[in-house]
C-alpha cells in the first residue's frame, strides 16, 4: 500500500509530496512540530499537542491561521493508511515556508504544513524490563521549551545512546538532569517524585504532566526539581516518559543499576494508571 501524507491542503502519495529546496526548514531547520499518539483510532491529549503547537509556533512568530483542521486531517491519514485499528503516530511539521536563502523573515511567505501517519507501537518488552541510558552534558539551546525541528543534539545523543546499547541520553546542565533526548526524566526517592520544573532548558512533556496528574489525583507527592547528577543512580526508581516512550522504567544508568535492577512499584504504579487513561481517553 502507497503511504499517504498531507502537504498544503492536499492529500497525496509520499512520492508525490514536494517541499521546495528553499523551504526555510530545509535551510534554517526554521519550524516546529508535533507528535501524536492514536491509540485505536482515538488520540491521546489531543488538545494539550494542539496548545503547545500553538504556544511553539508564537514563539517563533510563525503565523497560522487554522488550526480546527487538524483533527480530520489527522483521522484522514490515519484512514487512508489504514492505521485506525492499531497504535499510531501522527507526525505535523510546520515550517516558515519557501524562500530565496535569507536569515530575517521573508515578507508574504506561506508555512509549509506537512503530515504523516505512521504505526506506533508501545515497546513492550522495554516497558515491562526496563531500559538501560546514559549521561551527557547538555549542549542544546536555551530554548529546549519551543517544539522546534532543530533536533541535532537529541540526534546525535540518540545516536550515543545507540552505540552504548542504551535506549536514551539523559541529559546534564550545570550537574542537574534536564531531560533526555526525546523524553522527559522522573526518578522516584522514598515515595517522592521528582521531575524538573517545566523551564526554558526542557520540553513540557505532555507525558510528564499526566505522570503528575496521576500522582495528585493518588496521594503521590511530586518535587519539581531536577535531580542532581551525582543523585541519579542512587534514586530508588528512575524513569522516561514520552509520548513514544509512555512510560519506561530505567533500571541502568552509565552501567551502574538503579536499585536491583528492575523497575520499582510507584513505576508500575504510575505504568497502571497512565495505559488505563490510553484506553479510556
Ligand atoms: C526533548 C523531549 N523532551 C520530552 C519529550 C516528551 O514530551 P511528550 O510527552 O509531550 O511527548 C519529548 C517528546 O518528543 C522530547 O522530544
Amino acid at each position: 500500500m502507497e503511504k499517504i501524507v498531507y502537504l498544503n491542503g492536499s492529500l497525496l502519495p509520499v512520492n508525490m509530496a514536494f517541499i521546495s529546496p528553499e523551504d526555510r526548514g530545509f535551510n534554517f531547520a526554521d519550524g516546529v512540530y508535533e507528535v501524536v499518539k492514536y491509540y485505536r483510532g482515538k488520540p491521546f491529549r489531543f488538545n494539550d499537542h494542539l496548545n503547545r503547537l500553538k504556544r511553539s509556533l508564537r514563539e517563533v512568530r510563525i503565523n497560522l491561521e487554522d488550526f480546527e483542521q487538524f483533527e480530520a486531517i489527522f483521522l484522514k491519514l490515519l484512514e487512508r493508511n489504514e492505521l485506525t485499528d492499531q497504535e499510531a503516530g501522527i507526525y505535523l511539521q510546520i515550517t516558515r515556508g519557501s524562500h530565496t536563502r535569507i536569515h530575517r523573515f521573508p515578507e508574504n511567505i506561506q508555512p509549509t504544513v506537512y503530515a504523516s501517519a505512521f504505526p506506533f507501537s508501545t515497546k513492550q518488552e522495554q516497558i515491562e524490563n526496563g531500559v538501560k541510558v546514559i549521561t551527557a552534558e547538555d549542549i542544546r539551546w536555551l530554548r529546549c521549551d519551543i517544539k522546534s525541528i532543530a533536533l541535532l543534539p537529541n540526534v546525535l545523543f540518540a545516536q550515543k545512546a545507540a552505540e552504548n546499547n542504551a535506549e536514551e541520553t539523559i541529559f546534564i546542565r550545570n550537574g542537574i538532569a534536564t531531560e533526555a533526548s526525546h523524553s522527559n526524566v522522573i526518578g522516584v526517592k522514598d515515595g517522592i517524585l521528582f521531575t524538573h520544573p517545566d523551564s526554558n532548558l526542557i520540553l513540557p512533556g505532555i507525558t510528564k504532566k499526566v505522570v503528575m496528574e496521576i500522582c495528585r489525583e493518588n496521594g503521590i507527592r511530586v518535587i519539581e526539581e531536577g535531580i542532581k547528577a551525582s543523585e541519579l543512580n542512587g534514586m530508588d526508581e528512575m524513569m522516561i516518559v514520552g509520548t513514544g516512550s509512555e512510560i519506561t522504567p530505567v533500571v541502568n544508568i552509565d552501567g551502574i543499576l538503579i536499585s536491583d535492577g528492575k523497575p520499582g512499584p510507584v513505576t508500575r504504579f504510575i505504568q497502571d494508571r497512565f495505559f488505563e487513561l490510553t484506553q479510556i481517553d
